[in-house]
């Protein structure tokens, strides 16, 4: 979390700064900063609690702070309170050094203790405090900056992405890379760094990736790069075609709103390119000869977390039902913690929008020393950690998402997993093409089908307005719906800060019932598949206690529903099989509207970010 950027030009860089602090505000928004090099030579620093626009607010006030070399930073706090105090960019004692850093140094305590006791005053809590010091520290000893930065790193334990500054290189900056990306931006007659490539847009197209360990010195008309034993390195630029302006919600109140209506749109991007004329899957978009490999896999494991690990668990529906192949599923964080056993023949998928989330890629990265067959990242993010990483990689099409809460990223996810499911069980003959034309099919359709579900959207909202009050609530589902009411649940307690829990519906009766009276609101995702009838008497028993019902169903089932709800959405029957994909937009929907209605801050809901680079 934190976004931090850096810039060295010829002209002043501070409308560049901001516009790039805004952009990088999904990851992490409870203060922001800024500091430049001014006229006559010195750090001048601006810093604010909140969103950066407070920042900017405060900015556009001070008509010296003009430079043509600075950083700055967008907080997600771990160490410290949000405060102005705390907020990045940091000064060494002196004040010729600032650092703005994403990550967390593990051995701060330790490194702070030392320099207490040789007499160094702190100014916050932060752990990133400590390095602007070990640099002034060393830099009587050593005054070339990228051996100075080099030799304090060899002190930090964690991850960091960071960016430091020093008066006496007014033309330089120096970044680092370790755990937390950061992007170089080549520009004409300047230079950027950064923790992402949507942050830079408005200044360059052209970037190179710091590999783990990298150093990079840029200044206006060069940039030296270094690997982290500091032997100079070149990098790929590469040149990035599809300037997409992510950063405008166009007709939208709110991103998560325009990211909900762009769903029949990245759907059908994510899945043209991998079915043929005929609606047979191209098993080859998974990675050059992956039919071969596919056909030796005995076992799947996915690896996620949050939204992403939801999408996990629909696919085991899905690789169980059409390729026969076991599938486990755990939650990055716990995974990378234990010794697990890896099945002969194994398959480690990770799923992630942003291809940065640090327990998912440390889980990838402990895979690949331990005996799976290969490793396959489903990815958003061209160019991320994972996608670099990992054996094989499918790529989303969901282009940026700028919510906090995921939406669209989890929907083409679902889709590139069913087309997995497929070509797994193509490969490993467990699939009829008879079979395997009927799911392709039908998912060509859903683009269509989506549209009709937002077009009911008036009908969704006047739904949720009674739902504004409420406290709690229980999403319920049975089968692959279970993981669609997980989904459900996870979307409205995000941005409306209601709770929510969700259970398959089977379970309620071993525990959750003893929740339900009539201030108790039931969510429950109702398809028209095997499991419905059993649904149905979840629900009568919710119903026999006062529980007020939300039905979502379909159109081939709500007639015959016999249930009494006074709160029931219908939509059009769809195949069994991608009612997950489908049944997922009226929960987004419908959250999306509570949230609007209780007046919460949809797009960055308190204490999350959207990018989780800390573990
Ligand atoms: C919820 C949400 C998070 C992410 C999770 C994993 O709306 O967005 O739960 O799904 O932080 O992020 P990625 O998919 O980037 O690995």
């Amino acid at each position: 979390m934190c976004g931090i950027i850096g810039a060295v030009s010829e002209r002043n860089v501070l409308a560049i700064l901001l516009e790039g602090l805004k952009r990088l505000e999904y990851r992490g928004y409870d203060s922001a900063g800024v500091a430049l090099i001014v006229a006559d030579g010195k750090i001048k620093r601006k810093r604010a609690l909140g969103k950066v626009q407070v920042l900017v607010d405060k900015t556009t006030q001070d008509k010296n702070l003009k430079g043509i070399t600075g950083i700055a930073h967008t907080r997600w706090a771990t160490h410290g309170e949000p405060s102005e105090n705390n907020a990045h960019p940091h000064l060494s004692g002196s004040g010729k050094i600032a650092i703005v850093h994403n990550g967390i140094i593990e051995n701060f305590m330790q490194l702070k203790t030392e320099l207490i006791a040789q007499g160094v005053q702190f100014q916050s809590q932060t752990d990133t405090e400590v390095i602007v010091h070990l640099l002034e520290k060393s830099w009587d000893k050593n005054k070339d900056f990228i051996t100075n930065v080099h030799a304090v790193i060899k002190k930090l334990k964690g991850a960091y992405g960071l960016a430091v500054m020093h008066v006496d290189f007014p033309h330089s900056l120096v970044a680092v890379r370790s755990g937390s990306p950061i992007v170089i931006g080549y520009g004409i007659g300047e230079n950027f760094i950064s923790s992402d490539t949507l942050s830079l847009l408005p200044v360059t197209n052209r970037f190179a990736f710091l590999d783990e360990g990298d150093m990079v010195l840029i200044e206006q008309g060069k940039i030296e790069i270094y690997d982290h034993s500091g032997v100079s390195k070149q990098l790929e630029i590469k040149e990035l075609d599809q300037i997409q302006d992510a950063a405008s919600k166009g007709r939208y109140k709110h991103y998560m709103q325009k990211e909900i209506f762009e769903q029949p749109q990245v759907i059908a991007n994510t899945f043209s390119n991998c079915i043929s004329f005929d609606n047979e899957i191209i098993v080859d978009k998974f990675g050059i000869e992956s039919n071969l490999l596919f056909s030796q896999v005995e076992h799947v494991k996915i690896v996620a977390c949050g939204t992403s690990f939801h999408a996990g668990l629909v696919a085991k529906y899905w690789i169980e039902e059409y390729a026969k192949v076991s599938v486990d599923i755990e939650i990055a964080s716990e995974f990378r913690y234990r010794n697990s056993v890896v099945t002969k023949n194994s398959l480690f998928i990770t799923v992630s929008q942003s291809g940065e989330t640090a327990d998912t890629l440390a889980a990838l990265r402990q895979a690949k020393t331990c005996g799976y067959l290969k490793t396959l990242a489903i990815c958003n993010m061209p160019n991320s950690s994972m996608v670099r990483e990992a054996d094989l990689v499918f790529m989303t099409q969901a282009g940026i998402e700028m919510g906090v809460a995921s939406t669209k990223a989890f929907t083409t996810q679902l889709v590139a997993f069913i087309l997995f499911a497929v070509a797994l069980g193509k490969a490993k003959q467990t699939l009829t093409k008879t079979k395997e034309q009927e799911i392709l099919k039908a998912l060509k359709k859903v683009p269509e089908i989506i549209k009709k579900v937002l077009s009911l959207d008036k009908e969704i909202e006047q739904l949720s307005y009674n739902f504004v009050e409420k406290q709690h609530a229980l999403f319920l589902g049975r089968g692959m719906q279970y993981p669609v009411a997980l989904e459900g649940a996870l979307k409205l307690k995000e941005i409306s800060y209601i709770h929510a829990e969700a259970y398959p519906a089977g379970e309620l009766k071993h525990g959750p019932l003893a929740l339900v009276d009539k201030e108790m609101p039931i969510i429950a995702v109702a398809p028209n598949d095997a499991l419905l009838e059993k649904l149905e008497s979840n629900l009568q028993e919710v119903q026999a206690r006062g529980g007020e019902l939300y039905v979502f169903a379909d159109h081939a089932i709500s007639q015959s529903l016999q249930i009494d709800s006074k709160h029931t959405f219908v939509i059009d029957s769809i195949p069994e099989v991608l009612a997950p994909i489908v049944f997922t937009i009226p929960l987004q929907l419908f959250s999306y509207h509570v949230a609007v209605q209780k007046g919460t801050d949809v797009d960055q809901p308190r204490n999350l970010a959207k990018s989780v680079t800390v573990e």
